[in-house]
């Protein structure tokens, strides 16, 4: 899918500021970075800016910062592994206004090539809201500091932040461009063309807890695809819906209805939607969620006990959906089969994972859980595309329009 926006190839930014959205959303433990994923990902954008000869601002979130600025959502840890990542000095402007007298100081220092980051965009707060509330003040004073800006921030992008969206009403103002970075324009290659032109049979997956979460890509994908494939908690709301007892399995009774519907739905376009034909049962939710001492016992879809709780698909399923994908041209995935965090409750997540490696289909992985799946289990290199954005790549799959992208200017 070409997306009709202005890119990083078609602005010159010779000796210009340009402001960068990126999403150095990462994960933290003890102030370490455990999976730099998306810093790796931002490079190729940063390193054409710098080539170029452009002055770049960095900006990003950090988690959610529920209680206000704190060290422990600094992005100091983003600066520093960024510099080792690019080989050259990313200076910190670690001033919690993000903003403000610092920044714009250390922007008046730059020369071509250099590269700055600031302090988390939600430290300020009002970056959380729309950009035509409040979050407009901030929008205008990182527009302030830049030309040009450059969203490159697909796993923020369906939030119409001021640092998302909202600064490019005020760089527009003043004669500057919005585009969109490299990143972005993969990412939306990857997924646009797998829901919009797919090479088939297209073959989608989606698993993970609740159906509350997935009741539009779900309606969506069944419209595309030509298998549906459901696993995870949310199979559970189905199984419901045919009409079997599910124990004390994860169940959405509000959903039920809905699940019917969409059963429904492919019956009638002569699509395939897959159901879990046996699970494996637990007694209780693991707790740590990784604690290997649990039984569990394996039974038919329909005969789930009512003490037990299922918690992975099956190996009958499983030999299902690996036989479901291996015909595929195209496969998406959206969601783990069972409690992957568990070894003991991981079979499902992995076998699927594995099928997918060994497809001659274009693969294609949401991010979030998924993408930490297939991260922790291995098959990451087998993989097609492993998209950065989680909420982001369900928005985009459900068909809606991303406010990081839409904001960018037409070419
Ligand atoms: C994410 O990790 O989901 C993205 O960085 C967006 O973060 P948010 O869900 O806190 O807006
Ligand atoms: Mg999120």
């Amino acid at each position: 899918m070409s997306l009709n926006k202005k890119s990083v190839d078609d602005i010159n930014v010779k000796g210009r500021r340009v402001l960068v959205r990126c999403d150095f959303n990462v994960p933290l433990k003890n102030g370490e970075i455990t999976d730099e994923t998306r810093i790796v990902a931002a490079l190729p954008t940063i390193k054409k800016l710098v080539k170029d000869g452009g002055k770049v601002i960095l900006c990003s979130h950090l988690g959610k910062v529920k209680n206000g600025p704190n060290e422990g959502e600094s992005l100091a840890p983003v600066a520093k592994r960024l510099s080792e990542k690019l080989g050259k000095d990313v200076k910190f402007i670690s001033d919690y206004n993000v903003t403000g007298a610092t920044a714009t100081g250390a922007v008046e220092a730059m020369k071509e090539g250099d590269v700055i980051l600031l302090q988390n965009t939600r430290f300020r707060g009002k970056e959380e809201t729309k950009p035509e509330e409040a979050g407009d003040a901030f929008a205008k004073e990182l527009a302030d500091l830049a030309d040009d800006y450059v969203c490159d921030a697909f796993g923020s992008a369906h939030r119409a932040h001021a640092s998302v969206a909202g600064v490019t009403k005020f760089i527009k103002e003043k004669g500057g461009n919005n585009a969109v970075g490299y990143l972005m324009q993969k990412e939306i290659d990857f997924l646009g063309n797998a829901v919009e032109n797919p090479v088939r049979p297209f073959v989608a997956i989606l698993g993970g807890a609740k159906v509350a979460d997935k009741l539009n890509v779900i309606n969506t994908l069944l419209d595309k695809c030509d298998t549906l494939i459901i696993g995870g908690g949310m199979a559970y709301t189905f199984l419901k819906a045919k009409g079997y007892e599910v124990g004390k399995s994860l169940l959405d009774e509000s959903k039920v209805e809905y699940c019917k519907e969409m059963m429904e739905k492919a019956e009638k376009a002569g699509k395939k939607l897959l159901l879990p034909v046996d699970t494996v049962c637990i007694d209780s939710f693991p707790d740590p969620i990784d604690n290997p001492n649990i039984e569990t016992t394996v039974v038919d879809a329909d005969k789930i006990p009512s003490n037990k709780e299922g918690a992975d698909i099956g190996p009958k399923t499983i030999e299902l959906y690996a036989e479901a994908v291996k015909s595929a041209k195209t496969v998406v995935w959206n969601g783990p089969m069972g409690v992957f965090e568990n070894p003991v409750l991981a079979a499902g997540t992995e076998e699927v994972a594995k099928a997918l490696s060994e497809t001659t289909a274009t693969t294609i992985i949401g991010g979030g859980d998924s993408a930490a799946a297939v991260n922790q289990l291995g098959y990451a290199d087998k993989m097609s595309h492993i998209s950065t954005g989680g909420g982001a790549s369900l928005e985009f799959l459900e068909g809606k329009k991303l406010p990081g992208v839409y904001a960018a200017d037409d070419k």
